[in-house]
């Protein structure tokens, strides 16, 4: 394989529920699930038994045709957005959800585009140029013209970055690869104000945010506000590659056809572990204990020496420390069978799958507190 992803310290050969069982046979305890992927944590019965029956039934048709699943998701998911004018685009990554984004906005006639400062998008040349990481951004220039990236958070910045030559806002609601970054109450309403000034799309960049990760559908509800387009991927096909792009409204329309296309997207066996993936969590209410969870959390390990800050909602949380030992923290909790990520210098991400139990996130708190402990004083 190629070094771009560095070289992997583990592999894995299984996994059940939130535990991951390496080749050694050691097994670890999954608080970053896929980087927010494995919403239902590893071979859940559900997500199995519908792929399974799905792939012993129809694996593939092209998209010059329907197929069930995919039907019953994308009803599914305007449901969701409670516009019966919405409809939607299947992929099967978060960059190309957001590609698909960008040729929606492009459909408006114009072709400017403001994004933050520190976002993530993903990776292919599109989502890159809107991504606001310089040291993703800069080995790959030149990339797409006409997008600028402002603070995330400020809602001056991005009142003076738009006019009527902007196409698109795109904004995560919580910054995750930027560290868990969220913006204070009415930053994403503002936003909306501001796009219907100058005519432009609002997109929310929901992949990492959405599929009840936050205690939400969609990481921007806990705000009265409707965005134009919603891209999805991560977490809803459970493990499986499948991305959404959901356009409201009048952007529903802006798509021709012919415009845009993929081979895979919205494929049945994809589609069909999302329809089990949206059904777990509807009927274990995962969503609430997700909330519940998230309070858990801060409060066990709030008042912690060496924790500066807990960031985030839901189950996407990010524990700011003290001093810049994020990546040995990491690497410790590895070593002690947890996985966790450090975002940044100083911020631990964890993502565990929703499924996770009272007595998990007991384990999480003790073993992060005394590998933190170590990690500060050794
Ligand atoms: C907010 C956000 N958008 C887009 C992406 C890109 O998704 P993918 O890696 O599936 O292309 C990611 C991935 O981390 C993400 O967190």
């Amino acid at each position: 394989m190629m070094t771009n992803y560095g070289t992997p310290s583990r592999t894995f050969v299984s996994g059940k529920g939130c535990v991951l069982t390496d080749d050694q046979g050691r097994t670890y305890l999954d608080f970053l699930a896929g980087i927010a992927t494995n919403v239902l944590g590893h071979a859940h019965p559900a997500v199995t038994k519908a792929v399974t029956k799905q792939i012993s039934t129809l694996a593939h048709v092209s998209n010059f045709f329907a197929h069930p699943q995919g039907l019953l998701l994308a009803s599914r998911l305007q449901k969701m957005t409670g516009d019966s004018n919405a409809r939607v685009f299947f992929c099967n990554s978060g960059a190309e959800a957001n590609e698909a984004a960008l040729k929606i906005s492009r459909r408006t006639g114009r072709s400017r585009i403001v994004a933050t400062q520190g976002s993530f998008h993903g990776r292919t040349m599109g989502a890159l140029s809107m991504t606001g990481q310089p040291s993703k951004r800069e080995p790959f220039t030149p990339l797409l013209k006409g997008i600028s990236h402002v603070p995330y958070g400020d809602l001056s910045a991005m009142s003076r970055a738009v006019s009527k030559k902007t196409a698109m806002v795109i904004v995560e609601p919580i910054m995750g690869e930027a560290g868990v970054i969220t913006p204070e109450d009415g930053y994403l309403a503002g936003l909306r104000a501001i796009c219907d000034r100058v005519g432009a799309l609002l997109v929310f960049d929901c992949v990492q945010t959405g599929i009840g990760r936050t205690g939400q559908w969609f990481g921007f509800e806990h705000e009265n506000v409707h965005p134009d387009v919603v891209t999805l991927a991560k977490g809803i096909g459970g493990g499986l590659p499948l991305g959404a792009t959901i356009a409201y409204g009048r952007a529903a329309q802006l798509l021709q056809p012919g415009d845009h296309g993929t081979t895979f997207g919205g494929n049945p066996v994809a589609c069909a572990a999302a329809n089990a993936v949206l059904d777990v969590i509807e009927n274990k209410k995962l969503m609430q204990s997700a909330k519940v969870f998230e309070r858990k959390i801060k409060k066990g390990l709030s008042s912690t020496p060496g924790v500066a800050d807990i960031r985030g909602r839901g189950l996407l949380l990010g524990i700011e420390l003290s001093s810049p030992i994020a990546k040995e923290l990491a690497n410790a909790m590895l070593g002690a069978g947890v996985i966790v990520n450090a975002a940044n210098e100083r911020t631990i991400r964890i993502a565990p799958p929703l499924i996770v139990t009272t007595s998990q996130i007991d384990k999480f708190i003790t073993t992060f507190k005394k590998v933190l402990k170590e990690v500060d004083h050794g």
